[in-house]
């Protein structure tokens, strides 16, 4: 087969952009049919992927909703997508219309990681008959498996020792916590599933992480099909309209003008509405268990020379905490 030369070529390739030019239109059209909220004008093919930092996105989010509104559109590539930010517009879409809202969208690159329509579980589910079933099931297998009973909190106690020991071993040193937590984490899991927990050391678990980890990068790669709906949580959870000190862990959030306990509407960690975490009270038992026993063991403190932990997570899917060290020094005791 000859190869295409000078003239040829250049043919080709002007036909390839109109082509390409022509296809973009026919997605700007829809777009502009469908009446989307405002948002940043989208590039041709590229859409708003150049106006957004993908290392960084929760504050990308944060500039454009101070630019845009609290609800604004966003084209990835050709994707258009409809970002809700702050907890009114958040509650209107999660609990006024929670019903039409609960969907989740098709994503090639999930059926190629073994997730097909019947075994897709809970988290990627679309809303209907099957996730309601799975869900249904796994809420009251988790209550079978102990949760709100004594068995499961004992697993949780001894895994907070396991992970206080750990931290021992390192005390006084600089160390990224991230992978202990994970561990102990995973170990409550594990728990409940084999009835068994595994050392940290332990290849298996290791593996395990690993699998997880990987299988998370691959999916946030992709842009789903269809009009995407993103719940910017972190706009809510750091509203500034809302929380008095929105950057800081103020324990006054979280306390009425008598010193009791109250709980803000725009504290949802745990998301809200039909998809809201249904391992929440597991997650409160860990937070709770884990925290006092590390807190009443350890002082922590920011290693010499290192930056305070940062306010912003790394994206995308789930958002991590940015990588940070901490020097984790025993109390003495008594103390
Ligand atoms: C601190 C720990 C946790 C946090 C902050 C958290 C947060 C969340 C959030 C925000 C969602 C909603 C996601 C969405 O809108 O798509 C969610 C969903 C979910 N979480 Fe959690 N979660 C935690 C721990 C857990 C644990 C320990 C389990 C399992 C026992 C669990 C199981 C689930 C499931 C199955 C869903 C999907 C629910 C559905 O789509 O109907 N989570 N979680």
């Amino acid at each position: 087969m000859e190869l295409l030369t000078g003239a040829g070529l250049w043919s080709v390739a002007i036909f390839t952009v109109i082509f390409i030019l022509l296809v973009d239109l026919m997605h700007r059209h829809q777009r502009w049919t469908s009446r989307y909220p405002p948002g940043p004008v989208p590039w041709p093919v590229l859409g708003n992927l150049l106006q957004v930092d993908l290392d960084n996105m929760p504050y990308s989010l944060y500039k454009l909703q101070n630019r845009y509104g609290d609800v604004f559109s966003l084209q990835m590539g050709w994707k258009p997508m409809v970002v809700i930010n702050g907890l009114k517009a958040m509650k209107e879409v999660l609990l006024t219309c929670g019903e039409d809202t609960a969907d989740r969208p098709q994503v090639p690159i999930f059926e190629y990681l073994g997730v097909k329509p019947g075994s897709q579980g809970v988290v990627l589910a679309p809303y209907g008959p099957e996730w309601r079933e799975q869900r249904r099931f796994s809420v009251s297998t988790l209550r079978n498996f102990g949760l709100g009973k004594k068995s499961l909190e004992d697993w949780v106690t001894k895994e907070a020792r396991h992970l206080c020991d750990a931290f021992t071993a390192q005390a006084g040193q600089p160390i990224n916590p991230n992978t202990m937590l994970n561990n102990a984490v995973c170990n409550v899991i594990a728990s409940l599933i084999f009835a068994r927990r595994f050392e940290y050391e332990d290849p298996y678990l290791i593996r395990m992480q690993k699998v997880l980890e990987d299988s998370l990068t691959e999916i946030s790669g992709l842009i789903p099909e269809g009009s995407i709906l993103i719940p910017n949580m972190s706009s809510v959870l750091k509203d500034e309209t809302v929380w008095e000190k929105p950057l800081r862990f103020h324990p006054e959030h979280f306390l009425d003008a008598q010193g009791h306990f109250v709980k803000p509407e725009a504290f949802m960690p745990f998301s809200a509405g039909r998809r809201s975490c249904l391992g929440e009270p597991l997650a409160r038992m860990e937070l709770f268990l884990f925290f006092t026993c590390l807190l009443q063991h350890f002082s922590f403190s920011v290693p010499n020379g290192q930056p305070r932990p940062r306010n912003l997570g790394v994206f995308p899917f789930p958002v991590a905490p940015y990588p940070y060290q901490l020097c984790a020094v025993m109390r003495e005791q008594g103390h």
